[in-house]
């Protein structure tokens, strides 16, 4: 074959770059552990209003044939916002919520937006759900392996040393890019989960704002 671009290098992996949200549908593929659907970030004054504020977390969850203005109303409800734009932010998360519900096929997803003010999760690690969203909305977003950089024995030891092979090279999902990372829970995934952290959070000026929804199992 003649040269390829480096995006369809990439999809012959383990990972999936998607131009829209048909594309990330191929998640599901036993072959796949990661899908990107890249986005240019937006800034959203809403978003430094948050990070601002004593707002810590907040969870919901979200099924089929639930209103997703609902979405809108409990994030309305918890973070108070004064900024004019944090409506158009509130509805970003509502349609990443419906999409990333037909990605699972309908499981009942749990919804978590979340300041990130702590180094918890700088080990690599692998998650214990079926599927997993994840978008940085201010701040570093989660950096990952792939799946050829990683020594899955190292994993469960709290010891990167352990997890990443010698020449691996750590990668990072830009801010606002959408990650879709499979875990362990995934049906016949086990052993196939992404391997990512958390990239470090040293002072205030590292906080991220990050949006989590995970596939309950049912
Ligand atoms: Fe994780």
């Amino acid at each position: 074959m003649l040269a390829q671009t480096k995006a369809d290098e990439f999809a012959l992996g383990h990972v999936l770059v998607c131009r829209n949200w048909g594309d990330a549908l191929a998640i599901r593929d036993p072959s796949k552990n990661l899908a990107l659907l890249p986005r240019p970030p937006k800034r959203w004054f809403a978003l430094t209003e948050i990070l601002d504020s004593e707002f810590r977390s907040v969870s919901m969850v979200f099924g089929e044939g639930d209103d997703p203005l609902l979405i809108g109303a409990e994030l309305d409800h918890v973070l108070q916002l004064r900024s004019e734009d944090a409506l158009s932010f509130f509805e970003d998360v509502m349609g990443l919520s419906q999409e990333f519900l037909k990605v699972t096929g309908g499981q009942n997803i749990g919804i978590k937006l979340e300041k990130i003010s702590t180094d918890n999760c700088s080990a690599f690690h692998v998650d214990y759900v079926p599927m997993r969203l994840i978008t940085t909305y201010l701040g570093q977003g989660t950096e990952w392996l792939h799946d050829e950089d990683v020594n899955r024995a190292g994993l469960g030891k709290q010891r990167n040393d352990l997890v990443m092979q010698p020449l691996a090279e750590i990668q990072r999902v830009p801010a606002q890019t959408i990650a879709i990372l499979k875990g362990e829970r995934f049906p016949g995934g086990s052993g196939r989960a992404l391997v990512h952290r958390s990239p470090s959070v040293k002072s205030k000026r590292d906080e991220r704002l990050l949006l989590r929804m995970d596939a309950i199992e049912e």
